[in-house]
């Protein structure tokens, strides 16, 4: 996968940029200057910063990024030449020099055009239920254009004066959501007349965002279909989570801190062991029926001489049994592991602290292969590592997954 530079710097000015424009327009919200539009502050210009633009282009991300500090810079010597009245010619002549000096790229560049709703997150929380809720609203309404496998290909495809894009891609995560949500509501146009139809009547503010949801996991399965790896981190969906004697969860309360393993599980491959590295999620055929949840911990306790078919070294010797409370929860999983739900139990999933999906071991593999992590910025992996992945394969895809955190969220663009 090729992948814009990692620079640290650069993921501070998008975040920086996203914050401050966000604020602007809570501002302006609050003073009354701008209304709302579909549930959120609707921005009220037609342009705003191009974050995705200087996420590909880090030549015009440092030259912004110098015109943004020559700006911060003679600002700050007209301020102190007001209070250092002996020093304000040099100040002055200073702040000058320096806004002439400064690197001034062009507008056209770093501005792209914007919507009303261009700062709008989805509020649906990607949980498996407004996936599933999407995939029906796609299956109704998008898959003759967009194709059951998402790649553009569907049977009204060929009609259109331009196709549409293919879900393999980091499409989806170049765009901001509340873009992605205006195009579905309004449609698009090109220079030959309209691209897309808009859905606004036809289906609810819910159902748009619910299937850019299932998008996401169609973009997910696509790429593994297309390339055998997604072609961005893909979040881990949300859900309730039952744990043996505990209340009902939900697995958002993990994120943050804890890295999670899900696991497939049926009567032929049982809950795998804890490992203090993570915490698993067991993921159950046909959803958490008391009973068939109950029949496979017992298939597992009578066998208990069985090698599980997780790649996880036994530490504790106790089972797993923290069970995803959806009976969706199979389908999905299955979706975003590129498989068939009849052939997926045994794969196991990885998500990082940040709640990223990262790495997959898809079921009948042993062992999370080499290059095994995806989506990594960096391709050589250090000495260290290098000893490491050779010595405990899962170690070293961990430890590769905390030292190479998902970037470049809040520019529009993974990684
Ligand atoms: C009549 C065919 C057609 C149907 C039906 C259709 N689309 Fe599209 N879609 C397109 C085409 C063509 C494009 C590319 C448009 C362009 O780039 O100008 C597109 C682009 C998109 C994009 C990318 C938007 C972007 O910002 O680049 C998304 C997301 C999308 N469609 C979602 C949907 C969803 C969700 C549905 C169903 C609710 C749907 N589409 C139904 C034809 C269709």
């Amino acid at each position: 996968m090729t992948s814009p530079p990692s620079h640290l710097w650069l993921n501070a000015l998008l975040q920086a940029l996203q914050c401050v424009q966000s604020a602007w327009l809570s501002t302006l919200y609050a003073l009354g200057v701008t209304g709302d539009s579909h549930g959120a502050p609707a921005w009220p210009w037609d342009v705003r910063i191009a974050g995705e633009n200087l996420v590909i282009d880090v030549a015009l991300a440092r030259q912004f990024g110098g015109m943004l500090a020559a700006i911060a810079f003679a600002l700050a010597c007209v301020l102190l030449a007001l209070f250092w009245r002996r020093a304000w010619r040099w100040l002055l002549a200073t702040a000058v020099g320096a806004l002439v000096l400064a690197p001034w790229p062009s507008p056209s560049l770093w501005l792209t055009a914007a919507v009303p709703t261009s700062f709008h997150t989805s509020p649906t929380g990607f949980t498996v239920q407004s996936i599933s809720r999407g995939s029906r609203v796609y299956a109704a309404q998008c898959v003759a254009c967009h194709g059951a496998d998402g790649r553009g290909e569907g049977p009204l495809a060929s009609t259109l004066h331009r196709w549409p894009p293919t879900m393999a891609s980091a499409l989806l995560s170049r765009r901001a959501d509340g873009e992605l949500f205006w195009h579905v509501l309004y449609g698009m146009r090109d220079d030959r007349g309209r691209t897309m139809p808009g859905f606004a009547g036809r289906l609810s503010d819910r159902e748009i965002w619910a299937a850019l949801d299932y998008m996401r996991v169609l973009s997910a399965s696509a790429g593994m279909a297309a390339g055998g790896s997604w072609p961005v981190p893909i979040a881990l969906p949300s859900l309730a989570v039952k744990c043996a004697n505990g209340p009902t969860r939900n697995i958002a309360a993990w994120r943050g801190n804890q890295r999670v393993r899900v696991v497939a599980v049926d009567a032929d491959h049982p809950p795998p062991f804890e490992d203090p590295r993570f915490l698993t999620l067991l993921v159950e055929r046909n959803g958490p029926s008391p009973h068939q949840a109950s029949g496979i911990r017992k298939v597992a306790a009578q066998r208990p001489e069985r090698t599980p078919k997780a790649n996880v070294t036994t530490l504790f010797g106790a089972r797993a049994d923290c069970v995803a409370d959806d009976p969706e929860a199979w389908q999905v999983f299955a979706q975003i592991a590129g498989a068939s739900p009849s052939s997926v139990a045994g794969t196991e999933w990885l998500a990082d602290r940040d709640g990223w999906l990262r790495a997959l071991a898809p079921a009948g593999r042993r062992g999370w292969a080499d290059g095994g992590l995806m989506c990594t910025t960096s391709t050589v992996l250090p000495d260290g590592a290098q000893a490491a992945l050779r010595a405990d394969p899962l170690t070293a895809t961990l430890r590769q997954m905390d030292d190479d955190p998902v970037r470049f969220v809040k520019g529009g663009f993974v990684h």
